[in-house]
Protein backbone atom coordinates (compact mmCIF):
# COMPACT_ATOMS: atom_id res chain seq x y z
CA UNK A 1 0.00 0.00 0.00
CA UNK A 2 1.42 3.36 -0.87
CA UNK A 3 1.86 6.10 1.58
CA UNK A 4 2.50 9.69 2.58
CA UNK A 5 4.94 11.11 5.07
CA UNK A 6 4.88 14.59 5.89
CA UNK A 7 7.43 16.67 7.34
CA UNK A 8 7.40 19.43 9.84
CA UNK A 9 7.15 21.62 6.67
CA UNK A 10 4.15 20.19 5.84
CA UNK A 11 6.09 18.58 2.38
CA UNK A 12 4.39 15.53 1.66
CA UNK A 13 6.44 12.32 0.25
CA UNK A 14 4.72 9.86 -1.46
CA UNK A 15 6.09 6.37 -0.25
CA UNK A 16 5.93 3.06 -2.39
CA UNK A 17 8.57 0.04 -1.11
CA UNK A 18 11.72 0.76 -0.07
CA UNK A 19 13.79 3.22 2.18
CA UNK A 20 12.61 6.82 1.95
CA UNK A 21 15.50 9.42 0.68
CA UNK A 22 13.91 12.59 1.44
CA UNK A 23 15.94 15.72 2.34
CA UNK A 24 15.98 15.43 5.81
CA UNK A 25 17.56 12.36 5.71
CA UNK A 26 16.86 8.43 5.20
CA UNK A 27 13.57 7.02 6.60
CA UNK A 28 13.81 2.62 6.59
CA UNK A 29 10.71 1.00 5.14
CA UNK A 30 9.93 -1.15 8.47
CA UNK A 31 9.37 2.15 10.28
CA UNK A 32 6.96 3.50 8.00
CA UNK A 33 5.02 0.23 7.74
CA UNK A 34 4.82 -0.03 11.00
CA UNK A 35 3.41 3.36 12.52
CA UNK A 36 1.97 6.78 11.61
CA UNK A 37 5.22 8.39 12.78
CA UNK A 38 8.85 7.78 11.75
CA UNK A 39 11.98 9.45 12.35
CA UNK A 40 14.69 9.17 9.27
CA UNK A 41 18.39 8.81 10.38
CA UNK A 42 18.77 12.23 11.08
CA UNK A 43 16.54 12.20 13.66
CA UNK A 44 13.81 14.01 11.59
CA UNK A 45 9.67 13.18 12.16
CA UNK A 46 7.09 12.36 9.74
CA UNK A 47 3.77 11.81 9.67
CA UNK A 48 2.16 9.17 7.84
CA UNK A 49 -1.14 8.14 6.45
CA UNK A 50 -2.47 5.96 3.45
CA UNK A 51 -2.13 7.68 0.09
CA UNK A 52 -5.60 8.45 -1.27
CA UNK A 53 -6.17 8.64 -5.28
CA UNK A 54 -4.84 12.71 -5.04
CA UNK A 55 -2.05 11.55 -3.01
CA UNK A 56 -1.07 9.81 -6.33
CA UNK A 57 -1.91 12.07 -8.69
CA UNK A 58 0.59 14.39 -7.67
CA UNK A 59 2.91 12.38 -8.47
CA UNK A 60 2.01 11.28 -11.90
CA UNK A 61 4.64 12.55 -15.12
CA UNK A 62 3.64 16.04 -16.13
CA UNK A 63 3.31 16.53 -20.54
CA UNK A 64 1.60 19.44 -21.68
CA UNK A 65 -0.23 21.69 -18.51
CA UNK A 66 -2.56 19.85 -16.91
CA UNK A 67 -6.07 21.10 -15.23
CA UNK A 68 -6.39 22.00 -11.94
CA UNK A 69 -8.81 20.69 -9.07
CA UNK A 70 -10.75 24.40 -8.90
CA UNK A 71 -11.82 23.50 -12.79
CA UNK A 72 -12.29 19.32 -12.57
CA UNK A 73 -14.37 19.85 -9.87
CA UNK A 74 -16.32 22.25 -11.46
CA UNK A 75 -16.65 20.07 -14.98
CA UNK A 76 -17.42 17.34 -12.36
CA UNK A 77 -20.16 19.13 -10.27
CA UNK A 78 -22.14 20.79 -12.77
CA UNK A 79 -23.01 18.57 -15.32
CA UNK A 80 -23.45 15.83 -12.53
CA UNK A 81 -21.69 12.56 -14.06
CA UNK A 82 -22.06 10.06 -11.98
CA UNK A 83 -21.18 6.28 -11.74
CA UNK A 84 -23.67 5.21 -14.85
CA UNK A 85 -21.84 7.99 -16.92
CA UNK A 86 -19.86 7.23 -20.31
CA UNK A 87 -17.71 10.48 -20.95
CA UNK A 88 -15.26 11.23 -23.72
CA UNK A 89 -12.25 13.46 -22.93
CA UNK A 90 -9.68 15.17 -25.90
CA UNK A 91 -6.90 15.93 -26.17
CA UNK A 92 -5.59 13.68 -23.01
CA UNK A 93 -2.21 15.14 -22.49
CA UNK A 94 -0.73 13.98 -18.65
CA UNK A 95 -4.17 12.86 -18.63
CA UNK A 96 -5.24 14.56 -14.86
CA UNK A 97 -8.63 15.32 -16.02
CA UNK A 98 -9.22 12.21 -17.67
CA UNK A 99 -8.07 10.18 -14.05
CA UNK A 100 -10.45 12.48 -12.62
CA UNK A 101 -13.34 11.75 -14.30
CA UNK A 102 -12.62 7.85 -14.07
CA UNK A 103 -12.90 8.45 -10.70
CA UNK A 104 -16.55 9.38 -10.64
CA UNK A 105 -17.98 7.91 -13.78
CA UNK A 106 -18.40 4.15 -15.48
CA UNK A 107 -16.32 4.71 -18.47
CA UNK A 108 -14.32 7.59 -19.86
CA UNK A 109 -13.14 7.08 -23.73
CA UNK A 110 -9.46 9.34 -23.79
CA UNK A 111 -8.25 10.87 -26.88
CA UNK A 112 -4.86 12.12 -27.95
CA UNK A 113 -3.31 12.91 -31.43
CA UNK A 114 0.44 13.43 -30.17
CA UNK A 115 1.91 9.90 -29.60
CA UNK A 116 5.01 11.50 -26.53
CA UNK A 117 1.59 12.72 -24.81
CA UNK A 118 -0.24 8.98 -25.25
CA UNK A 119 3.06 7.46 -23.63
CA UNK A 120 2.83 9.60 -20.82
CA UNK A 121 -0.87 9.53 -20.37
CA UNK A 122 -0.50 5.62 -20.96
CA UNK A 123 1.90 5.45 -17.83
CA UNK A 124 -0.14 7.65 -15.42
CA UNK A 125 -3.16 5.50 -15.80
CA UNK A 126 -1.04 2.80 -15.10
CA UNK A 127 0.85 4.28 -12.21
CA UNK A 128 -2.99 4.69 -10.99
CA UNK A 129 -4.74 1.58 -11.81
CA UNK A 130 -7.22 2.92 -13.54
CA UNK A 131 -9.05 -0.03 -15.95
CA UNK A 132 -11.90 2.20 -16.65
CA UNK A 133 -10.17 4.69 -19.33
CA UNK A 134 -9.76 3.86 -23.45
CA UNK A 135 -7.26 5.55 -24.46
CA UNK A 136 -6.71 6.15 -28.40
CA UNK A 137 -4.35 7.51 -30.55
CA UNK A 138 -6.83 9.89 -32.31
CA UNK A 139 -7.29 13.69 -33.72
CA UNK A 140 -10.94 14.68 -32.34
CA UNK A 141 -11.15 17.07 -35.40
CA UNK A 142 -11.48 14.52 -37.98
CA UNK A 143 -14.32 11.93 -36.07
CA UNK A 144 -15.75 10.88 -33.04
CA UNK A 145 -16.57 6.72 -33.00
CA UNK A 146 -19.13 6.89 -29.76
CA UNK A 147 -22.64 7.57 -29.65
CA UNK A 148 -24.52 8.22 -26.29
CA UNK A 149 -22.23 10.06 -24.55
CA UNK A 150 -23.17 11.59 -21.25
CA UNK A 151 -20.40 14.42 -21.30
CA UNK A 152 -17.51 15.36 -24.22
CA UNK A 153 -14.38 17.09 -22.55
CA UNK A 154 -12.43 19.25 -24.82
CA UNK A 155 -8.93 20.39 -23.23
CA UNK A 156 -7.28 21.84 -26.94
CA UNK A 157 -7.52 25.45 -28.54
CA UNK A 158 -10.34 25.08 -31.88
CA UNK A 159 -13.11 23.20 -30.38
CA UNK A 160 -15.57 24.79 -32.34
CA UNK A 161 -14.16 22.47 -35.03
CA UNK A 162 -15.71 19.39 -32.81
CA UNK A 163 -19.19 21.16 -32.29
CA UNK A 164 -20.85 18.83 -35.51
CA UNK A 165 -19.33 15.50 -34.35
CA UNK A 166 -20.36 16.31 -31.06
CA UNK A 167 -23.40 17.05 -31.77
CA UNK A 168 -23.84 13.72 -32.89
CA UNK A 169 -21.74 12.01 -30.39
CA UNK A 170 -23.62 13.15 -27.41
CA UNK A 171 -27.01 12.46 -25.94
CA UNK A 172 -30.05 14.49 -25.84
CA UNK A 173 -29.48 16.63 -22.43
CA UNK A 174 -25.94 15.70 -22.55
CA UNK A 175 -23.23 18.23 -21.89
CA UNK A 176 -19.92 19.88 -24.12
CA UNK A 177 -17.58 21.34 -21.68
CA UNK A 178 -14.59 23.46 -23.56
CA UNK A 179 -12.55 24.84 -21.42
CA UNK A 180 -10.32 27.54 -23.05
CA UNK A 181 -7.86 30.08 -21.72
CA UNK A 182 -8.94 33.08 -24.14
CA UNK A 183 -11.76 35.00 -23.99
CA UNK A 184 -11.44 35.29 -27.66
CA UNK A 185 -11.83 31.34 -28.30
CA UNK A 186 -14.65 31.57 -25.90
CA UNK A 187 -16.46 33.87 -27.96
CA UNK A 188 -15.63 31.91 -31.33
CA UNK A 189 -17.35 29.09 -29.51
CA UNK A 190 -20.13 30.93 -28.45
CA UNK A 191 -20.71 32.19 -31.54
CA UNK A 192 -20.30 28.89 -33.74
CA UNK A 193 -22.59 27.10 -31.47
CA UNK A 194 -25.81 29.64 -32.86
CA UNK A 195 -25.38 26.45 -35.69
CA UNK A 196 -25.93 23.33 -33.82
CA UNK A 197 -28.17 21.89 -31.44
CA UNK A 198 -26.43 23.23 -28.27
CA UNK A 199 -27.58 25.62 -25.19
CA UNK A 200 -25.48 27.80 -23.77
CA UNK A 201 -25.71 26.56 -20.12
CA UNK A 202 -23.01 28.84 -18.01
CA UNK A 203 -18.99 30.34 -18.82
CA UNK A 204 -17.56 30.71 -15.89
CA UNK A 205 -13.73 31.19 -14.53
CA UNK A 206 -12.87 30.16 -10.95
CA UNK A 207 -10.06 32.12 -8.61
CA UNK A 208 -8.59 30.35 -6.18
CA UNK A 209 -7.40 31.91 -3.12
CA UNK A 210 -5.39 29.64 -0.86
CA UNK A 211 -4.24 31.33 3.03
CA UNK A 212 -1.54 30.79 5.15
CA UNK A 213 -2.77 30.35 8.52
CA UNK A 214 0.05 30.26 11.68
CA UNK A 215 -0.28 31.79 14.67
CA UNK A 216 -0.13 35.17 14.49
CA UNK A 217 0.35 35.27 10.71
CA UNK A 218 -3.51 34.28 8.96
CA UNK A 219 -3.35 36.21 5.29
CA UNK A 220 -4.12 34.85 1.74
CA UNK A 221 -0.69 33.63 0.32
CA UNK A 222 1.49 35.63 -1.88
CA UNK A 223 1.49 33.69 -4.50
CA UNK A 224 -1.52 32.68 -5.86
CA UNK A 225 -2.67 30.78 -8.47
CA UNK A 226 -3.67 32.70 -11.70
CA UNK A 227 -6.01 32.87 -14.86
CA UNK A 228 -6.28 29.03 -15.25
CA UNK A 229 -9.06 28.90 -18.20
CA UNK A 230 -12.96 29.49 -18.79
CA UNK A 231 -15.20 26.69 -18.82
CA UNK A 232 -17.65 26.90 -21.04
CA UNK A 233 -20.50 24.14 -19.92
CA UNK A 234 -22.75 23.75 -23.35
CA UNK A 235 -26.18 21.18 -23.61
CA UNK A 236 -27.30 18.93 -26.28
CA UNK A 237 -30.91 19.46 -26.77
C1 LIG B 1 -3.46 21.12 -22.33
S1 LIG B 1 -3.35 19.48 -22.83
C2 LIG B 1 -4.64 18.67 -21.97
C3 LIG B 1 -4.37 18.48 -20.50
C4 LIG B 1 -5.36 17.60 -19.80
N1 LIG B 1 -6.70 18.16 -19.82
C5 LIG B 1 -4.94 17.30 -18.38
O1 LIG B 1 -5.69 17.69 -17.44
O2 LIG B 1 -3.89 16.66 -18.16
C6 LIG B 1 -3.97 19.52 -24.48
C7 LIG B 1 -3.76 18.22 -25.24
O3 LIG B 1 -4.61 18.17 -26.36
C8 LIG B 1 -3.96 17.46 -27.40
N2 LIG B 1 -4.67 17.79 -28.64
C9 LIG B 1 -4.69 18.98 -29.29
N3 LIG B 1 -5.47 18.89 -30.38
C10 LIG B 1 -5.99 17.63 -30.40
C11 LIG B 1 -6.87 16.94 -31.29
N4 LIG B 1 -7.36 17.54 -32.36
N5 LIG B 1 -7.19 15.65 -31.01
C12 LIG B 1 -6.67 15.02 -29.92
N6 LIG B 1 -5.82 15.62 -29.06
C13 LIG B 1 -5.48 16.92 -29.29
C14 LIG B 1 -2.53 17.96 -27.29
O4 LIG B 1 -1.62 17.09 -27.94
C15 LIG B 1 -2.33 18.05 -25.79
O5 LIG B 1 -1.80 16.86 -25.28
Amino acid sequence: MKKVLVDKKGRKYLWDKGDLHTSLGIVKERSIKKGRKAKSHLKKEFLIYPASFTDKLRKIKRGPAIMLPKDVGAIIAYTGIDKESVVLDAGVGSGVLSSNLANVVKKVISYEKNKEFLKIAKKNFEFLNQKNISLKEKDIYKKIDEKNLDLITLDLAEPWRVLKSAEKALKEGGFLVCYLPNVTQVIKLVEETKQFHFIKEKIIELIEREWDVEDLKARPKSQIIGHTGFLCFLRRF
